[in-house]
């Protein structure tokens, strides 16, 4: 078990730079999760802490001491990668051993970090199997093994589920999470997938285009997302974004007007905006109300969808413009050619400034 830290760390691939000053502090057992689009540096930030690729700039910490110099295996890191090829003649235990054996490890103790490491992720009774007689699950857990046996401080996962089905991808996920409390070490894991960052994650951390864009916990990161980027990022379906205007606002609160939603009065801190500054509107679908259409204030159902457990309402503002979506619990009153008032929940609404930051709420409104 180890913290990690990163100060001011850069990379750069023959002319381009992929790294751009990454600041982060990742605690001891801390389980921390990367997200953020296609090329954004997820892959490359984890490879950095794995020694995989050189720092081009900065300083990397774990346990306190600086490893930029050091090989991967001197790290006390085990990565887990998206492609985790097993060796397909060797046994489930031979596959585990490889890496302890390589590592010339007296033969007892591989036997003993093997048969440990087989008995958390419940591999026991499958040891002589090769990969071939494994299901996915269950080759997933030996690539998982491969990395365990060797007893790293850190444990890197980068997308360790994306080539799993669905239903095995949950069971998966319940796994790691089982796993990281048993364990208590440390985890860094990148993920494309929304549930899978939120439901394990201690700290998420939002990379864009190279840059951290926000560090926060699930609940931070939905609740108060600083940047509209992280607001339309994060949660799904994601939040629907209006233009509005600032029609008078101070340091105690603001009125903003948007089209079709009215005149509202905000709790944010609008003191250092001038009048009739642009702004975005954000709204997450269940944080919106329908209601029966009022004169102009009206949107029209475009489509509803039935999920079993929830409905979502497709609203058109206007012709041609972006849908806005609307989640509810199970209920069938609405339909598609319906005009409706939309009601959003005034202390569940973000406001964004021209530069794409969130607005404060206002101190005196602050809820403790
Ligand atoms: N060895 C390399 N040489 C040059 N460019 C690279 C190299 N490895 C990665 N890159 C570039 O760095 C950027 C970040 O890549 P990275 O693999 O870290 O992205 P990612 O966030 O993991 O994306 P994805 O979600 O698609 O896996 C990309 O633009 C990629 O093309
Ligand atoms: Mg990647």
């Amino acid at each position: 078990m180890a913290s990690v830290t990163l100060e001011k760390i850069n990379k750069v691939f023959g002319s381009t730079h992929i790294i751009k000053d990454v600041d982060l502090q990742i605690g001891d057992g801390e389980f921390v999760v990367f997200v953020g689009p296609s090329g954004c540096g997820k892959s490359t930030l984890l490879r950095l802490i794995a020694g995989l690729e050189s720092i081009t700039d900065g300083e990397l910490s774990i346990a306190g001491g600086v490893v930029n110099d050091l090989p991967p295996r001197e790290r006390g890191v085990g990565m887990v990668f998206q492609s985790y090829a097993l060796y397909p003649h060797m046994t489930v235990y031979e596959n585990m051993a490889f890496g302890l054996k390589l590592a010339k490890t007296a033969k007892d103790t591989i036997e003993q970090r093997v048969m440990a490491t087989a008995r958390i992720l419940q591999l026991e009774e499958l040891l002589h199997r090769k990969p071939k007689e494994l299901s996915g699950g269950q080759r997933q857990r030996v690539a998982m093994g491969r990395a365990m046996a060797r007893e790293p401080r850190i444990l890197l996962f980068d997308e360790p589920l994306s080539n799993l089905d669905a239903s095995l991808r949950v069971q998966m996920r319940n796994e790691i999470a089982r796993l990281h409390h048993r364990l208590g070490s440390t985890m860094v894991y990148v993920t494309h997938d929304q549930v899978e960052a939120m439901t394990l994650a201690d700290k998420i951390v939002v990379l864009r285009d190279g840059r951290i864009e926000q560090v926060g916990s699930p609940q931070t990161l939905y609740q108060q997302p600083a940047t509209r980027f992280v607001a339309g990022f994060i949660g799904s379906p994601t939040m629907n974004f209006m233009p509005a205007q600032l029609v008078r606002g101070d340091a105690n609160g603001c009125r903003v007007t948007a089209p079709g939603l009215g005149e509202l009065t905000l709790p944010q801190d609008a003191g250092g905006l001038p009048h009739g500054s642009g702004l975005t509107l954000g709204v997450r679908p269940e944080h919106l109300r329908l209601a029966e259409a009022d004169g102009e204030n009206s949107f029209e159902i475009v489509n509803v969808e039935y999920l079993g457990n929830e409905v979502y309402v497709y609203l058109e503002p206007k012709a041609g413009e972006t849908l806005l979506i609307h989640r509810s619990e199970a209920s069938d009153r609405w339909q598609t050619g319906q005009r409706v008032a939309l009601i959003p929940d005034l202390a569940h609404v973000h406001l964004f400034d021209d530069a794409d930051h969130a607005l404060e709420i206002a101190a005196a409104r602050r809820v403790a």
